[in-house]
C-alpha cells in the first residue's frame, strides 16, 4: 500500500509518518526534509530553492518531481511507501499518477491557530526527529532522544513565513483534497499525538 499524508503546515504530518514507518516497517519521503538537507549541504538544488523554503512557497513542480521520483528509484519500495509532503499542487499528483499507484491519502485536519501553537514550539533534528517544547519535549533540553544532536529552528517558522505557508496551502494543496475523492481519510489532528496514531491505526484497520 502506498500512502500520502496531507495536512496544513504544523498539522502533525511529520510526527504521524514517524509512527506509521515505525509500525509497518515502510519506507517514507518527505520532500521538506530532502530540501532542507539539500540547503544545509550547499548542494546546487540546495542553493537554488533556499530563499524559495526561507519565503514558504513551493519549489517548482518539475524540480520537486525530480528530486522525490529520484529518491524513489533508490529504495525498495514492493512493502509500500508513505509521502509527507508531496503532492502539494494538482499538477504534482498528476506527475506522481504516471510513476506510484496511491491508494490511502491521511488527511490531518487542524485549525490555524493551533498551527501557530504547534510551529511555534516545535523543535527539530537533523536526523528527521520533532519535539515540541510543551507537547513533545525531548528528555534532555535541546538535544535530539534518538540521535544526540543539537536541535533547532527551522528557518520557516517565522510568524509571517507561516502565514504565506497557509494561504500557498489553502490555494495550492487544499485542491488535492477534492481531487482524490474517496480515497482521502480525515482525520482530526487536535487530540494528544498517542491519540492522532490510535485514531491513524483504527481508520487503517492496523492493531496496537
Ligand atoms: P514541509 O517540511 O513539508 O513543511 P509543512 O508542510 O509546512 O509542514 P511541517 O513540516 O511544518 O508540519 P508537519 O505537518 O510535518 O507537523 P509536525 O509533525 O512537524 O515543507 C517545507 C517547505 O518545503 C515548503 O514550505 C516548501 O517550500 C517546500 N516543499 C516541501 N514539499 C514540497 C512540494 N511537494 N512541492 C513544493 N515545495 C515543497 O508537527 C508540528 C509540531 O507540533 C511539532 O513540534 C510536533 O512535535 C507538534 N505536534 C505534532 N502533533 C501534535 C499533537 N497531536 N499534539 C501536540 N503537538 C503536536
Ligand atoms: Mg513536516
Ligand atoms: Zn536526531
Amino acid at each position: 500500500m502506498n500512502y500520502i499524508f496531507l495536512g496544513m503546515p504544523g498539522s502533525g504530518k511529520g510526527t504521524q509518518v514517524e509512527l506509521l514507518v515505525k509500525k509497518l516497517n515502510i519506507p517514507m519521503i518527505s520532500t521538506g526534509n530532502l530540501f532542507r538537507k539539500n540547503i544545509k549541504n550547499e548542494t546546487k538544488l540546495g542553493l537554488k530553492v533556499k530563499d524559495i523554503l526561507e519565503k514558504g512557497d513551493l519549489v517548482p513542480d518539475k524540480v520537486t518531481f525530480e528530486m522525490m521520483s529520484a529518491e524513489i528509484k533508490n529504495m525498495d519500495i514492493s512493502q509500500g511507501l508513505i509521502l509527507d509532503g508531496y503532492p502539494r499542487s494538482l499538477r504534482q499528483a498528476e506527475l506522481l499518477k504516471d510513476i506510484l499507484n496511491i491508494d490511502i491519502i491521511l488527511n490531518i485536519e487542524l485549525s490555524e491557530d493551533q498551527v501557530l501553537l504547534r510551529i511555534g514550539g516545535r523543535r527539530t533534528c537533523k536526523c528527521g526527529e520533532t519535539y515540541h517544547l510543551k507537547f513533545n519535549p525531548p528528555q534532555k533540553e535541546g538535544v535530539c532522544d534518538k540521535c544526540g544532536q543539537e536541535l533547532y529552528i527551522r528557518d520557516d517558522a517565522q510568524e509571517e513565513t507561516i502565514k504565506n505557508r497557509i494561504k500557498v496551502y489553502k490555494e495550492q494543496t487544499e485542491p488535492l483534497i477534492k481531487y482524490y475523492g474517496d480515497k482521502v481519510i480525515n482525520i482530526d489532528g487536535n487530540p494528544s499525538i498517542p491519540e492522532v496514531t490510535e485514531e491513524i491505526f483504527r481508520k487503517l484497520g492496523i492493531s496496537d
